[in-house]
């Protein structure tokens, strides 16, 4: 039998453990910081969530399946849908803006590359409610903050920020319709990866003059606001609004994390406005986090549209920058005392002492076997525990253990109620 986990999945070993839940304790603080609320969902949803035809990689990605009563499902690939299923349940009654956050793992049939998998966690934090580019500004703060705790500055990671605002301006002046644009978002962010032609035929494909993809190729060059200003009617505001985000963003403190790159589109359908998305800036690595402004993914589902911003944090790309930056903290398990009894007939003495101990909230480690006092100083060790409790028949006599401190080295002879 093969012991490996399926391609592309993990196992944790508690070593593993402690370093997601030492990132998942970052995630949560920075959340708390933040004012954000945890919610979550099942790890399956209804395939319909998903049914979207803009050609998303994601949606090509679906682990799907039929359950045995032959319903529809899915391995959530992200976590916005089902954020968007609970908002819905609850339309009229949730008190807005709301700021909710969650940690769901996530499963797409990735190619695989370095911090890519086939299934992750990602930290997703999100604003329904907010009509402004504040929430965004809130949100670009949240990353920042992880990051520098994190251990990581503005010279290791550039969080790239654009708007879609800009792409519909010019897809409106080339009279493409609103069900149209999603798709052609989609097909703009192939260029990186798929050569022109083959994306002009596919806009082509969507009865969408080929022309417009030669018009973004050379926005997409352009290194200022003012540049793509100079040449696109933006009369929907988004310039205006990436300026007001830059402007907030200088007065957070996090400005030079931030650069505009007109050339971000992301590669899913849903987003309207202000996108963002976060890279290592000397590392060959995939996207840490992305993110932006969906106003219109509610009613995709039959609701009422919320203004609505967020993104979502990997736990895989991040762990592989800081790996690289040497930034990874050692975790030694937490064991305070190892308590060990010399011989068979001090093991319920033991006993008593380790649960005296942890009534006091110290973790303890009892021995439980029969085993040579150099076993249990390198367990002790092994275990980077900060004390031996140890447990002899002279000392115990006399109501005594012996307590070893495992930094210093120090030995004294301690009453047991003071343990
Ligand atoms: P996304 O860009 O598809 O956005 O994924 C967000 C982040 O999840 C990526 O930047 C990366 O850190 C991580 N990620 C995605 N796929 C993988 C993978 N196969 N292996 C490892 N990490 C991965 C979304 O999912 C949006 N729903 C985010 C969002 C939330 N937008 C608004 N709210």
């Amino acid at each position: 039998m093969n012991l490996s986990p399926p391609r592309g999945t993990r196992d944790f070993f508690p070593e593993d453990l402690r370093l997601r839940n030492w990132l998942f304790g970052h995630f949560r603080e920075v959340a708390r910081l933040f004012s954000f609320a945890e919610y979550d969902a099942p790890v399956i949803e209804s395939e319909e969530l998903y049914v979207r035809k803009a050609g998303e990689e994601i949606v090509e990605q679906l682990y799907a399946f039929a359950d045995k009563s032959g319903r529809r499902l899915v391995l959530r690939p992200e976590m916005t849908p089902s954020l968007a299923r609970l908002v819905l349940q609850r339309a009229g009654s949730l008190a807005l803006p709301l700021k909710w956050y969650s940690i769901p793992q996530c499963w797409r049939y990735e190619r695989m590359t370095r911090g890519r998998r086939r299934e992750h966690y990602q930290w997703n934090m999100d604003i329904l409610g907010v009509d402004d580019v504040a929430a965004e500004a809130e949100l670009l703060a949240a990353i920042t903050t992880l990051l520098s705790r994190l251990g990581l500055s503005a010279r290791d990671v550039e969080i790239r920020v654009s708007s879609r605002k800009i792409l519909q301006a010019v897809a409106d002046d080339a009279g493409i319709s609103a069900d149209q644009f999603g798709p052609l978002c989609v097909l703009i962010d192939k260029l990186e990866k798929v050569p022109r032609e083959e994306v002009e035929a596919e806009v082509a494909a969507l009865g969408i003059d080929p022309g417009i993809v030669g018009r973004v190729v050379d926005i997409a060059a352009l290194g200022s606001l003012d540049e793509v200003a100079a040449l696109v009617h933006d009369e929907s505001g988004g310039i205006a609004q990436l300026r007001r985000l830059f402007d907030l963003a200088a007065r957070y403190g996090y400005a030079d994390w931030l650069r505009f790159d007109a050339s971000l589109v992301r590669g899913l359908a849903y987003y309207t406005g202000v996108v963002f998305e976060a890279f290592g800036r000397d590392v060959d690595l995939r996207a840490i986090c992305g993110g932006g402004r969906y106003d219109r993914l509610l009613s995709t589902f039959g609701g009422k549209d919320l203004p609505a911003c967020g993104f979502g944090f990997g736990d895989a790309v991040i762990v592989e920058l800081l790996a690289e930056k040497g930034l990874l903290p050692e975790l030694p398990p937490a064991v305070d005392d190892v308590v060990f009894a010399f011989g068979p007939e001090l093991r319920q003495a033991a006993m008593e002492v380790a649960a005296r101990l942890r009534h006091r909230g110290r973790s303890v480690d009892l021995v439980l076997e029969d085993r040579k006092m150099k076993w249990a100083f390198r367990h002790a060790d092994g275990v980077a525990a900060h004390r031996l409790v140890l447990l002899a028949p002279d000392e115990w006599s006399l109501g005594l253990v012996r307590i070893r401190d495992l930094r210093s080295g120090e030995e004294r002879d301690v009453p047991v109620d003071e343990v």
